[in-house]
């Protein structure tokens, strides 16, 4: 196996939230106003996920939607997340879909923190969602806890920078660490197949360096990488730890939260991939017998 030499790496985020918070709205902001100067008018891609680099450094976002890529990640034995933001709207308080989210980042060990948003809005109330969440075993460092509660709105950027910070912070007690000095292993963000291109996949380098023409086995498919490119549709010849890139090549459609690894050889790609392909049909057949 490739041990490698570890080295710190970026925190991978999800935001997560009750409907309507404001999850997408924030995950927009940071984006726009974090990206690289000349990029801003050439987005187009959506890959489930992208990095911003923040002056105090890097983090990526998984924006796979909510709650169900979590879950099904989590479901593969895949931990796609480091830290989770826990979006609530201050006029609005804890609701259903906070508690669950909640209980997810507990359930997976993943640390929180909440980003009390739409601060400029009249009725906004922060202390009220410090209290609901205290109820919830969620508590602010202000009142004893362990979790950063950031103030901020999505609409003037009230907050933001203080929540990337925060960010960072949690990240450093992690100690996140990954090595680059290793064929590349992570999981899978998403994937279609494009009329044009064929199999795209959006992959999640959790660890090693991901390199153009590298042979990639993820879940059941496997193929050469014939192109890369960033989350601006920029092509890239490699990606590091917490990196998210799209790549062509693949033979099919993994799915999402499915592992991926460089392997050696194309030969040794397809006999791995042929053997998961003839178990899924023989769990099929012994079910539909069942
Ligand atoms: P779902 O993906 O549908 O669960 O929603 P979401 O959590 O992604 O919320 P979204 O970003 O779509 O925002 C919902 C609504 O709230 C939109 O009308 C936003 O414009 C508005 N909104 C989001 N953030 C803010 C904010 O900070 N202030 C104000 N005033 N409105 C906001
Ligand atoms: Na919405
Ligand atoms: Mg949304």
């Amino acid at each position: 196996l490739h041990e490698g030499t570890p080295e710190p790496r970026a925190p991978v985020v999800t935001v997560m939230g009750h409907v309507d918070h404001g999850k997408t709205s924030l995950l927009d902001y940071i984006r726009k106003s974090h990206v690289a100067s000349g990029e801003a008018g050439g987005i187009t891609q959506h890959i489930g996920a992208y990095h911003v680099e923040t002056g105090h450094g890097m983090i990526s976002f998984l924006d796979t939607p909510g709650h169900a890529a979590f879950t099904a990640m989590r479901a593969r034995g895949a931990k796609s997340t480091d830290i989770v933001i826990l979006v609530v709207a201050a006029d609005d308080g804890v609701m259903p879909q906070t508690e669950e989210a909640v209980q997810h980042a507990k359930a997976a060990g993943v640390p929180l923190i909440v980003a009390v948003n739409k601060m400029d809005k009249e009725g906004a109330d922060p202390d009220r969602v410090k209290n609901e969440l205290s109820a919830k075993d969620v508590i602010s460092e202000e009142w004893g806890g362990d979790t950063q509660f950031i103030n901020v709105s999505a609409h003037t950027g009230e907050g933001i920078d203080a929540l990337l910070d925060a960010v960072l912070l949690q990240a450093e007690l992690l100690e996140l660490q990954a090595p680059r000095d290793v064929p590349a292993q992570g999981i899978v963000i998403e994937s279609r197949l494009d009329k044009g291109r064929g199999s795209v996949a959006s992959l999640l380098v959790q660890s090693g360096t991901l390199r153009q023409g590298d042979i990639v086995l993820a879940g059941l498919q496997y193929g050469r990488v014939r192109a890369m490119l960033d989350e601006n549709g920029k092509p890239v010849s490699e990606a590091g730890p917490s990196i998210p890139v799209e790549i062509l090549g693949l033979d099919g459609t993994p799915d999402a939260g499915d592992q991926f690894a460089v392997v050696e050889s194309e030969k040794r790609a397809r006999e791995v991939a042929d053997f998961r392909q003839e178990k899924q049909r023989d769990n099929k057949l012994q079910r539909q017998q069942a």
